[in-house]
């Protein structure tokens, strides 16, 4: 997809971060921005940025709607139609929340809301708004679909077990869809971004009431420490920049981090390699692991500038003062390894 102007574009998450960054980007490339949120405050306060920003009141729309839920996510993408006369052109599902904690100490309410965010409303998007946007543009105007996923995608650690699961299934849905669109002359990209800075740190605060039975340690002093981290991610508008870049070229995955073409290559060599490792045995596996694990570390992308002369990294997951580490099980979990929690 190479032109923007005129056009439509539904972001989920819109309201902040990654999600918010792109409302501001393909807003300014002259399209309808619809954002699509949980949260009224956020809304209200994005509406207000992205009128600072320069786009105009009337090429704005914001829309509160739990969107794992497909009732209110059909009631949107109506929404949209009605008011903007057409189904997006560019669909970018960004919504997502994470929580870390060792994966055998999960509940089922850890899964649901990690996996109804960053996966099930995925599905619900491409199966609301996909078959309304072929009928509608295939062959006659150009259309696209993208889903915001991560780094984690490729790399699964024992404390980001739902969310890594979650995004390696977003990644395969899309090289799945960027492969079922050609034939309607459409695109699909999955970007997958290292940190952003974003709110992201501050999910576990507004986690469904119906979903609070935790398997994980979370407290004041964890997002704290995951606020400190995320503070360190790249700006939003430069990721979609990038993003926006990748759309252009029809790129299929998009790795946005701020580093040079072959500190990406490394970066991914070292991730892919991760899954040849599984296949070896005991020590040797785990010093293969280590050095994989170094290597990519070595490779992540400085907090800002082209990455060209870049500094070594800073310490991403340092402890701020008043913070705590992340990715503890919750203290009264009997069978939950004591180092654990
Ligand atoms: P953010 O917290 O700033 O934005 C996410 C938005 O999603 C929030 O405004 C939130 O209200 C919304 N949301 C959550 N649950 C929702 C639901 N059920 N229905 C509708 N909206 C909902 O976080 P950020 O970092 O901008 O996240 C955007 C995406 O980027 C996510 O998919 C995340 O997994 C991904 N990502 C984030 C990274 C980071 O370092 N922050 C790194 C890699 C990927």
């Amino acid at each position: 997809m190479k032109d923007f102007a005129g056009k439509i574009v539904f972001i989920t998450g819109g309201a902040s971060g990654a999600g918010l960054g792109q409302a501001k980007v393909f807003g300014k490339a002259g399209m309808k921005v619809a954002i699509a949120d949980v949260r009224q405050e956020a809304l209200d306060q994005a509406v207000e940025e992205l009128i600072a920003y320069g786009i105009k009141k009337e090429d704005i729309l914001a829309l509160k709607a739990d969107l794992t839920n497909r009732d209110e996510y059909k009631a949107v993408a109506d929404k949209v139609e009605a008011v903007f006369g057409g189904p997006p052109h560019l669909l970018i599902q960004t919504a997502g929340v994470n929580s870390f904690g060792p994966i055998e100490a999960s509940t089922f309410d850890d899964f649901d809301w990690v996996m109804g965010v960053c996966l099930n409303h995925v599905v619900n998007g491409l199966l609301i708004f996909v078959p309304r946007m072929i009928k509608a543009y295939a062959h006659k105007t150009e259309f696209h679909v993208v889903t915001t996923s991560s780094m984690g995608a490729f790399m699964a650690g024992s404390t980001t077990g739902p969310y890594s699961a979650a995004k390696a299934a977003v990644n395969n849905l899309m090289y799945s869809y960027a492969e079922a669109l050609k034939p309607y002359g459409a695109g699909a990209t999955v970007l997958c971004p290292g940190n952003i800075r974003s709110n992201i740190g501050n999910a576990e605060k507004y986690r469904p009431a119906h979903l609070q039975n935790r398997g994980y340690h979370v407290s004041e002093g964890t997002i704290k420490t995951l606020n400190a981290i995320h503070a360190q991610g790249i700006d939003p508008v430069e990721l979609a920049e990038i993003l926006k870049e990748g759309i252009e070229n029809d790129r299929i995955i998009v790795l946005p981090d701020h580093n040079t073409g072959e500190q990406r290559a490394a970066q991914l060599r070292a991730l892919h390699a991760t899954i040849e490792d599984y296949c070896l045995t005991g020590p040797e596996r785990e010093k293969k692991m280590a050095e994989r694990m170094a290597e990519m570390m070595k490779n992540f992308a400085p907090p800002s500038g082209d990455g060209k002369d870049a500094p070594p990294p800073p310490p991403m997951w340092g402890i701020p003062e008043g913070g705590e580490p992340f990715g503890k099980a919750r203290k009264d979990l009997d069978w939950v390894d004591p180092s654990k929690k």
